[in-house]
């Protein structure tokens, strides 16, 4: 009798095969991806392929399996079906082992699963006295003999595990096995009685300075089971983080005290997300972390004392791959692994390589600048031919800090705002409530605290479109602008934007000192982008990729109108969500993602803001709203802004408004 023919859909992969072959036994010897952790037993349910002609029935250890688990009628177990002539067996994607993750966000470059902890269902021999060998020995020749995985490295963590574990499974255990991109030293990272139907996890961080967020994530498909985030504890040393290497510099301890609040959080936060997903701790077998340098510093016990003064030093900049133990990660497995992403320079950390490994600036044809604001600014400038990349101090007041009735983004904060260019009235929606001030429905007892970052930078804004505030960043009094709530403060003026005293809540006002803080902040995020075009050799980028919480709340029409971010045509401005936790979901999920953020690090050029003469030419001119001298047509082709100056004192004022066609 003729072998059969079996072809694997979608890989195309064919051979012939004896009848009575199981197909997950052919889909091997091709090396067709078809995913196994129980080896074959019936039991994990990931060999699973689609019925198919000219195959055995479904058996026994199928029909069990459909009684326990899910097994759809158009399923069949690839481990217990067999060839019996030709066929065309088709793998679906959730049984691949290297499955295509396809990203929910803006960006869209899939995810290719290839996680580097996977689990191994093992029958390892029980001890005999005729020939000694230890359990772990023994557990490690049944890996290589059923798994064809050699040189298995224990952990002292979960040998003390170990011997319970396979006492209890019978000499049956299901193994957690991680091997690196780099290392691919099998190491045991896990272990449990019998087949551990949980599955295995991973952390992805994102520890910023403020916040802290993190994914908890299926490391079978790439999966969130669920997310949250928290302060970063270290804030109470020092809002910004050259107030927290001061703290370190100047505070015997500072560093270790700083170091023991944000591990104790990250452990807090591990086991709180473990909880609400339902999943055992030891199920979470590997974290990631991304965080810029100060960060990375204090995370892993290292003084950034050097990271406070030029030449800005790393202690390492190179990813760093280890027990998650060693990198102070509690609240996970024992024997977890960790693995923290690449710094790209001393002010440009893992969390800005987390964005260039999401928003993969090197294979963009067009030039793109991405930038991610938090209380520093991430900066990117590329395409194919190279990628550069800075960080700037743009201080925390896109974050609603250092501005008079700032907030953090909670309930309550003003959100979205906008002026009626004519009756210069405002009005605005607040963080918990969809309805806009100005609607009939909007409750009168609903709370109006202060303003959030994107609020304050949409109020700046829209006063400038709406003729409040003229180029320079001046407020124009009651009788320049034509509306009473330009009040009088001292010299200067401010805007009334809510008042809400009457019902004994604050009164919400935009004064020329938050316009102040706005503009500082913005000309240092424009001038480090400006930077990286001079050093690119353009006057214009193609598009603008805004990353971040900055991104996904702030309009590319309000950040055009602020010049914060070079001209360019408001189309082409597009938010890319948490780009640094896309990064580290990517690192999470992939082996090849880290092998790739670590070739691309290197190959970004990295431009210091802080030494460069030309950044503080390119902040001054970039105070004004938009640009002292960039033209800015490509915005106010779309959107006119008003020609007027408030200042008193320029040549030729006269203390009235002073109003120009459009330009
Ligand atoms: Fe586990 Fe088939 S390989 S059920």
């Amino acid at each position: 009798m003729t072998d059969a023919l079996v072809v694997f859909t979608p890989s195309g992969k064919r051979g012939r095969f004896a009848s009575g072959t199981p197909v997950l036994a052919a889909a091997r010897q091709l090396g067709v991806d078809l995913d196994s952790v129980c080896g074959g037993r019936g039991i994990c349910g990931r060999c699973q392929i689609g019925a198919a002609q000219a195959l055995t029935p479904p058996n026994a250890v199928e029909a069990r399996y459909a009684a326990k688990r899910d097994l759809a009628p158009d399923r069949r177990l690839g481990c217990q079906a067999c060839v019996q002539g030709d066929t065309v067996i088709d793998v679906p994607a959730d049984s691949q082992v290297h499955r295509q993750v396809v990203r929910k966000d803006a960006s869209s470059r899939p995810m290719v699963m290839d996680p580097a902890t996977r689990l191994y269902l093992l029958e390892v021999a029980e001890p005999d006295m005729h020939e000694p060998s230890g359990d772990f020995e023994r557990l490690a020749r049944a890996l290589r003999e059923q798994w064809d995985i050699s040189g298995l490295q224990p952990d002292i963590q979960v040998l003390q595990e170990l011997q319970p574990a396979l006492r209890e499974g019978g000499w049956r255990v299901t193994v957690a096995v991680h091997r690196g991109h780099r290392d691919p030293t099998p190491r045991l990272t896990g272990i449990w009685p019998g087949f551990h139907a949980q599955g295995a996890f991973g952390l992805a961080i994102d520890l910023g300075s403020t916040t802290i967020a993190a994914h908890l994530t299926d490391l079978t498909d790439g999966s969130v089971r669920t997310a949250a985030g928290v302060m970063n504890p270290q804030i109470r040393f020092g809002e910004d983080l050259m107030s927290r290497v001061s703290f370190a510099m100047m505070t015997p301890g500072g560093a270790a005290q700083m170091t023991a609040a944000v591990r104790t959080a990250l452990a807090d936060l591990a086991t709180d997300l473990a909880r609400d997903a339902g999943i055992a701790a030891c199920s979470v077998l590997e974290a990631v972390v991304v965080c810029n340098p100060v960060m990375h510093h204090l995370l892993l016990g290292l003084d950034p004392v050097e990271l406070g003064q030029a030449p800005f030093a790393l202690a390492t900049s190179g990813a760093l791959e280890g027990a998650a133990r060693d990198f102070g990660l509690g609240g996970i497995a024992p024997g977890a692994r960790a693995y923290l992403l690449p710094c790209i320079a001393g002010h440009v950390g893992a969390d800005a390589a987390a964005v260039a490994l999401s928003e993969a600036p090197e294979r963009s044809r067009d030039l793109v600048l991405v930038v991610d604001v938090g209380t520093n600014a991430e900066i990117l400038l590329g395409n194919t031919t190279r990628v550069l990349a800075c960080s700037s101090p743009t201080g925390p007041a896109f974050e609603g800090a250092q501005i008079s009735a700032g907030q953090r983004a909670a309930p309550g904060a003003i959100e979205r705002v906008r002026i009626d260019p004519v009756t210069k009235a405002p009005r605005f929606r607040v963080i918990g409530c969809e309805l806009w001030s100005d609607d009939p429905a909007f409750p009168a007892d609903q709370p109006v605290t202060g303003i959030c970052g994107s609020g304050i930078i949409e109020a700046v804004a829209e006063m400038r479109m709406a003729g409040l505030v003229d180029a320079s960043g001046l407020i124009g009094s009651a009788e320049q602008t034509g509306t009473a709530r330009c009040l009088p403060e001292g010299r200067t003026h401010s805007y009334l934007l809510h008042d809400g005293t009457d019902r004994g809540g604050p009164r919400i006002a935009v004064t020329q000192g938050d316009i102040r803080a706005i503009q500082l902040a913005k000309s240092a995020l424009y001038a480090g982008a400006r930077l990286l075009m001079d050093d690119f050799g353009v006057d214009r980028v193609d598009r603008v990729v805004l990353a971040g919480a900055f991104g996904a709340h702030v309009s590319a029409l309000h950040a055009l109108v602020l010049g914060m971010i070079p001209d360019v045509a408001v189309e082409r401005v597009t938010s890319a969500g948490n780009a640094a936790g896309t990064g580290a979901r990517m690192a999470l999920c992939s082996r090849d993602a880290r092998a790739e953020v670590e070739r691309l690090v290197g190959r970004i050029h990295k431009v210091e803001t802080a030494i460069e003469p030309r950044f503080q030419e390119h902040f001054v001119a970039a105070n004004a709203l938009p640009h002292a001298t960039a033209p800015f047509d490509g915005l106010r082709a779309h959107t006119p802004l008003p020609d007027l100056s408030f200042n008193r004192a320029a040549p030729g004022a006269d203390g009235r408004r002073r109003r120009r066609a459009p330009a």
